[in-house]
């Protein structure tokens, strides 16, 4: 046996069982052998919602909810955030190290050599009603990638799989580019991969069509937009990470498991928080309706987005680094006028014991949509934006599960809750 194990008695036959403990976990397939006759299938643990179950070894992130710390790689959050860039970080969470100068200059010019698009990806994004969701049109282009690069199923192949992964950090600022200018019905830009992954993003965003030769974007909020990508760049097994991984494990091509994972972002209650703070700041209006407003949480009317965590039961460090970032933007923006309301809403539900007993914490969205629309995004790219930062993390878990041996197609079970063996019955007798 070995040292560390759990002892169960089965009261309903009173056998006693003894299973292993690894890592603070016991493995539920071991609960099968618990069986109350020869014929019965075996005791399985019933986890909605995953809440208590771990389901892969990663050595990607770390978070630690109870004490606010996240590592990516062992790195914490706030020395990335404050010394390196994002291309560095995706290289970090994609290699499992940080990349020498050489390797990093490589990773960059690897991903700058795929910043285009296949033209016949505009016919795509001219298809969406100008009023379309910049999300709709980044799933819908980044699955069909997909028939773009069928040798891209390869997946078992390292070489083929690097590409991809060099693919997808390239075009998912094109991308999102491109669907921000569809929907304010301006000309596509090029990518211009004479500047930085962020400064050409931010060209094929906002350059002047016609007006500009080169755009040339202010290094303060190059630097912000970098931070926001750098934190939002991977956060261990959350939804839209548990999508792309679920979806993965069928071995799809990385676009189609790429695609699933930004819809599974798009959510109100993951990604799609961030938009729904700012339509939220908006609706409350001003400072003295705060305290109404936050009663009508707590009568469960709706929830107080942006706030609130399934790991974090303290301040999202993420959270914090943000706050900073928003004063260095809006010292060259100008303040946004919902801050103050903002932090008006953060300080009267953080001395409420509604929030405080259950230990509700602003998380990553409460401040970023206030940087994003003091850059001058529109509140509809603010996912959009988290989804081309999350895809570092996403190629990394999806790879990391590929090799990992012990991992199969994903493939829960369930209570059965249904009619059993029922008799069909004629429509005319219905
Ligand atoms: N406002 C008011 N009450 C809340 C909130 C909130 N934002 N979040 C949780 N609660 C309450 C919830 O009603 C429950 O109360 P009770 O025990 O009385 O039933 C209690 O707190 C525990 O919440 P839970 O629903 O069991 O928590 P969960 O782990 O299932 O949900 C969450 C986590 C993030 C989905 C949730 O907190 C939420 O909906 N927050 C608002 C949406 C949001 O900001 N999402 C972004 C998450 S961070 C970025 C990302 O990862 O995407």
């Amino acid at each position: 046996m070995p040292t560390e194990s759990l002892t169960i008695t089965d009261n309903r036959t009173g056998k006693k069982y003894e299973v292993p403990i690894a890592d603070g976990t016991i493995r539920a397939p071991d609960l099968r052998q618990i069986k109350t006759s020869d014929d019965d299938f075996g005791l399985m643990s019933y986890d909605p919602a995953f809440m208590n179950t771990v389901s892969c070894r990663s050595a990607i992130a770390f978070i630690d909810g109870d004490r606010g710390i996240l590592e990516y790689r062992g790195y914490p959050i706030e020395q990335l955030a404050e010394k390196s860039t994002f291309l560095e970080v995706a290289y970090l969470l994609v290699h499992g190290e940080l990349p020498t100068k050489t390797q990093l200059a490589d990773w960059s010019t690897q991903i700058a050599n795929h910043y285009m698009l296949h033209e016949n990806i505009k016919k795509f994004i001219d298809g969406f009603h100008h009023e379309a969701h910049p999300m709709g049109m980044l799933l819908s282009t980044v699955g069909a990638l997909s028939t773009f690069y069928p040798e891209s199923k390869n997946i078992f192949d390292a070489a083929t799989r690097r590409k991809q992964i060099h693919r997808l950090l390239g075009k998912m600022p094109t991308l999102a580019a491109y669907a921000h200018r569809h929907c304010l019905g301006l000309p596509y830009e090029y990518p211009d991969p004479r500047l930085s992954y962020v400064g050409n993003f931010m060209a094929m965003l906002w350059k002047r069509t016609g007006a500009e030769d080169r755009y040339t974007p202010h290094p303060a909020l190059e630097r912000a937009l970098d931070i926001l990508l750098i934190l939002h760049a991977d956060h261990e097994q959350n939804c839209s990470t548990s999508a792309m991984r679920v979806v993965g494990s069928s071995h799809p091509d990385p676009f189609c498991a790429t695609a699933a994972a930004i819809g599974a972002l798009f959510g109100p209650l993951h990604g799609g928080a961030n938009e729904e703070v700012l339509k939220m700041l908006r609706e409350i209006g001003s400072k003295d309706k705060v305290p109404d407003y936050i009663k009508r949480v707590k009568t469960g009317e709706m929830k107080l987005m942006g706030f609130g965590h399934r790991v974090y039961k303290n301040y999202d460090p993420r959270a914090s680094i943000i706050k900073k970032a928003a004063y260095d933007v809006f010292a060259v923006t100008g303040t946004n006028p919902m801050l103050e309301l903002a932090i008006e809403l953060e300080r009267i539900a953080l001395s409420d014991d509604y929030f405080v007993s259950r230990k509700l914490y602003p998380n990553v969205d409460f401040y970023s949509g206030l940087i994003y629309e003091a850059l001058g995004f529109p509140a509809e790219m603010f996912t959009v934006l988290f989804a081309v930062a999350r895809t570092a993390g996403w190629l990394a878990q999806w790879q990391e599960m590929l090799l990992d041996k012990e991992q199969k197609i994903a493939r829960p079970r369930q209570v059965f809750t249904g009619h059993r063996q029922r008799t069909y019955v004629p429509m005319a007798q219905r």
